[in-house]
């Protein structure tokens, strides 16, 4: 049985499947879509493999990511969800992740899925703050980061490349003061 982790007005997020391969190759084979990847495009073994680590993740941790599905198509068009970095400058961070098939791009998808991951991982998971870890000439993943309510916080080095870490806490939610009185 398929896990909807999320619904929303155009997509559903959902775990992973086995038969998911084909979509997800056609996503994460595209060299634009893998430009500010460590790895580069990859092809439909690699992409396997994937699916299989998203689905540990999710039995390691509880929440993981999802394959975003385009509902007026039942088509896979990428992936968003929650990835835990146990080391990140000292700290344990959960990250906001999202890529997107170049075909959908410019739409407002990653948005709609990032909001909706967002909002699974206060509600759902418990999460207290998320992040999302960009290069910083990653002009349209710190866009959709910002429209979700994210500010930038710190660059860090994230095996090997500094990144701009962005943030949101669940104080930022509430609308609530960081600082304590
Ligand atoms: C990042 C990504 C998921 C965005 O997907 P998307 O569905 O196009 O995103 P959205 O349509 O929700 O929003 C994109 C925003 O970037 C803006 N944008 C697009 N191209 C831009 C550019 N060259 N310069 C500045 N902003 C740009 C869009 O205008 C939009 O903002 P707006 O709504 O204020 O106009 C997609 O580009 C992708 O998969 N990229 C490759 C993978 C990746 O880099 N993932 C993030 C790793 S940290």
């Amino acid at each position: 049985m398929t896990t909807i982790i999320s619904n929303t007005k155009r997509l559903f997020l959902r775990r992973f499947d086995v038969s998911d391969v084909d979509d997800l190759t056609e996503v994460l084979g595209h060299p634009e879509v893998m430009e500010f990847s460590l790895s580069g495009p990859v092809g439909r073994a690699a992409v396997s493999q994937i699916i299989q680590q998203f689905e540990a993740h999710w039995h390691t941790w509880g929440f993981g990511q999802c394959a975003v599905v385009h509902k007026a198509n039942q088509k896979v068009i990428g992936y968003c969800g929650l990835i835990r970095f146990i080391d990140i400058d000292g700290q344990t961070e959960d990250e906001i992740g999202y890529r997107l098939n170049r075909s959908y791009w410019g739409q407002g998808y990653a948005t709609e899925a990032a909001q909706a991951i967002q909002t699974y991982g206060f509600t759902v998971v418990g999460l207290k703050r998320m992040v999302s870890m960009i290069d910083q000439n990653n002009v349209r993943s710190i866009r959709v980061a910002e429209k979700i309510g994210l500010h930038y916080e710190k660059d860090a080095l994230i095996e090997g490349y500094v990144d701009r870490i962005y943030v949101i806490e669940q104080q930022d939610q509430l609308g609530l003061s960081t600082s304590s009185s």
